[in-house]
C-alpha cells in the first residue's frame, strides 16, 4: 500500500542533498506541505531554496534538530506525518580534525529527534507515521577491489563521519525494534549535482579548476566511489518513503564507480573547452597530497533490492551528469562565490532579521 504523507518534516533542508529533495519533492507532490528545519550550520544555505519562498505550502524554521521542544513542537503543530531526517555533520575531513560535533548531531541529534518522533507517533495524533533515516554507504567501511555492499553487510563504519552514522543508523533500527515504530533507513553512495558545497570533491574540482588553483588528490588517487546524481536519490528517497514496508533498510547507488584520479581527469577535460583553455591545460594543476587518514579504498553498492522492490533506477547517466552539474557550476559563479567568500550566512539574516523563526 502506498503511504502518502500530507506534512513533512525536512531536516537538513538547507544543505546539498535537502534541499534537492525538496524541490524535487514539492514539484511532485505540490499539495504536500513541508516544513524544513535547519539550524544552518556553514553547510547550511537558505539560497538553495529561493524559488520556495512565498510557496505557502513551505515553511522554514531555523532550529537545531538537537533541541527536543523545537522538535516536539513543530511535530505537533505542524500534524507531521512523516520525518525525512538529511540533518547531518556530513564531511570525512572535517570528522578527522573535529569528530565530537559529528556524535552531538549525527548520534545525540538523530536519537532526540527519534524520541520526540516517537512521543508525537505514539500520542496517535496522525493515522499512520514514518521516519525516514538518510544514511551513506559509508557505514558498510571499505572494499577490496571486488564485490559490493548489500544491505546485509554488516556494519564496519572506519572514519568518525561514517562511525557517527552507522551509530544512528543501529537507533533508527532500535526505535523499530524495540518500539515497533515504523523507520525506514537508505544508505546512498557518493552524491554530485547543484548546491553541493565546495569541499567536496567535484564542486572542490570545478571551483578550483576555475580559479587556476591546485586539485589536490589524496594518496594515489586510486581510491574508489560510486558516484549518483542527486536528483536520481531524491527519487529514490520518494519512492522508499512511500512504497517501503515499515523497518526496511534500502541501498541507493548509481553502478557508476570511478577512480577519483579519473574522476579528476575528466572534470579537467570537460572544462579544458569551456574555459577556452587548450587540451589537457587543467591537469596542469593536479597535485598528489598527503593521503586521508584511515582513507577507505573501495565504495560499491548493490541497490537490486531498490530495483526489483519499488522499481527505481537511475535516470541520469554520468555523461550527462557531470556535464549538466558543470554547467550549472559556470551559470551560478554567484552561489559559488558567496559560498566561498561566508556572505551566504548573512543572507539568512537579512531576510529573517536574525532573530528565531
Ligand atoms: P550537507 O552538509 O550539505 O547539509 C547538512 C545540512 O544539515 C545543512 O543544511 C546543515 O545546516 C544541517 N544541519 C547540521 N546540523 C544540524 C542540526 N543540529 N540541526 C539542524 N540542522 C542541521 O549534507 P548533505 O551532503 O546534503 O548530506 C545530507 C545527508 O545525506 C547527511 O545525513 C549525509 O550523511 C547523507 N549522505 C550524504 C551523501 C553525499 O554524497 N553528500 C551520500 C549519502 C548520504
Ligand atoms: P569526498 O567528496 O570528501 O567524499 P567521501 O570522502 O565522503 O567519499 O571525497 C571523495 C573522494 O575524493 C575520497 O576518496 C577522497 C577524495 N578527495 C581527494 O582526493 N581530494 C580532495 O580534495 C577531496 C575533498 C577528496
Amino acid at each position: 500500500m502506498i503511504f502518502v504523507p500530507a506534512s513533512l518534516l525536512v531536516t537538513g533542508g538547507a544543505g546539498f542533498i535537502g534541499s534537492n529533495f525538496i524541490h524535487s519533492y514539492m514539484a511532485g507532490n505540490p499539495g504536500c506541505r513541508v516544513t524544513n528545519l535547519d539550524c544552518l550550520t556553514y553547510a547550511g544555505n537558505l539560497k538553495n531554496l529561493t524559488a520556495l519562498e512565498g510557496n505557502p505550502n513551505y515553511r522554514f524554521v531555523k532550529g537545531d534538530i538537537g533541541d527536543a521542544a523545537v522538535v516536539a513542537r513543530l511535530l505537533a503543530e505542524q500534524c507531521i506525518d512523516a520525518v525525512v531526517h538529511f540533518a547531518a555533520e556530513s564531511h570525512v575531513d572535517r570528522s578527522i580534525t573535529g569528530p565530537e560535533i559529528f556524535v552531538r548531531t549525527n548520534v545525540l541529534g538523530t536519537q532526540i529527534l527519534l524520541e520526540e518522533s516517537r512521543k508525537h507517533w505514539q500520542s496517535g495524533v496522525v493515522a499512520d507515521f514514518r521516519f525516514l533515516q538518510i544514511s551513506t554507504d559509508e557505514v558498510y567501511g571499505s572494499l577490496g577491489d571486488t564485490g559490493y555492499f548489500t544491505e546485509e553487510t554488516p556494519l564496519a563504519a572506519n572514519s568518525p563521519y561514517s562511525a557517527s552514522k552507522a551509530g544512528a543508523d543501529l537507533l533508527v533500527r532500535a526505535y523499530h525494534e524495540t518500539f515497533g515504530m515504523p523507520t525506514l533507513n537508505t544508505r546512498c553512495s557518493n552524491n554530485y549535482g547543484p548546491y553541493h558545497f565546495p569541499e567536496k570533491l567535484i564542486p572542490l574540482l570545478i571551483h578550483n579548476i576555475i580559479n587556476k588553483k591546485p586539485l589536490p588528490v589524496y594518496g594515489d588517487g586510486l581510491n574508489v566511489r560510486d558516484w549518483l546524481h542527486v536528483r536520481d536519490h531524491a527519487v529514490a528517497i520518494e519512492a522508499v518513503l512511500k512504497q517501503a514496508a515499515p523497518g526496511a533498510v534500502y541501498n541507493i547507488g548509481g553502478n557508476n564507480e570511478w577512480k577519483n584520479i579519473d574522476i579528476v581527469n575528466l572534470v579537467c577535460d570537460l572544462l579544458d573547452g569551456r574555459l577556452g583553455r587548450g587540451a589537457g591545460e587543467n591537469r596542469t594543476l593536479i597535485t598528489f597530497v598527503k593521503d586521508r587518514p584511515g582513507h577507505d579504498r573501495r565504495y560499491a553498492i548493490g541497490a537490486s533490492k531498490l530495483t526489483s522492490d519499488l522499481g527505481w533506477s537511475p535516470a541520469y547517466t554520468f555523461e550527462q551528469g557531470i556535464a549538466e552539474t558543470i554547467d550549472w557550476y559556470l551559470a551560478n559563479q554567484e552561489w559559488v562565490a558567496d559560498v566561498t567568500s561566508g556572505a551566504y550566512l548573512a543572507y539568512y539574516h537579512s531576510q529573517y532579521g536574525g532573530g528565531a523563526l
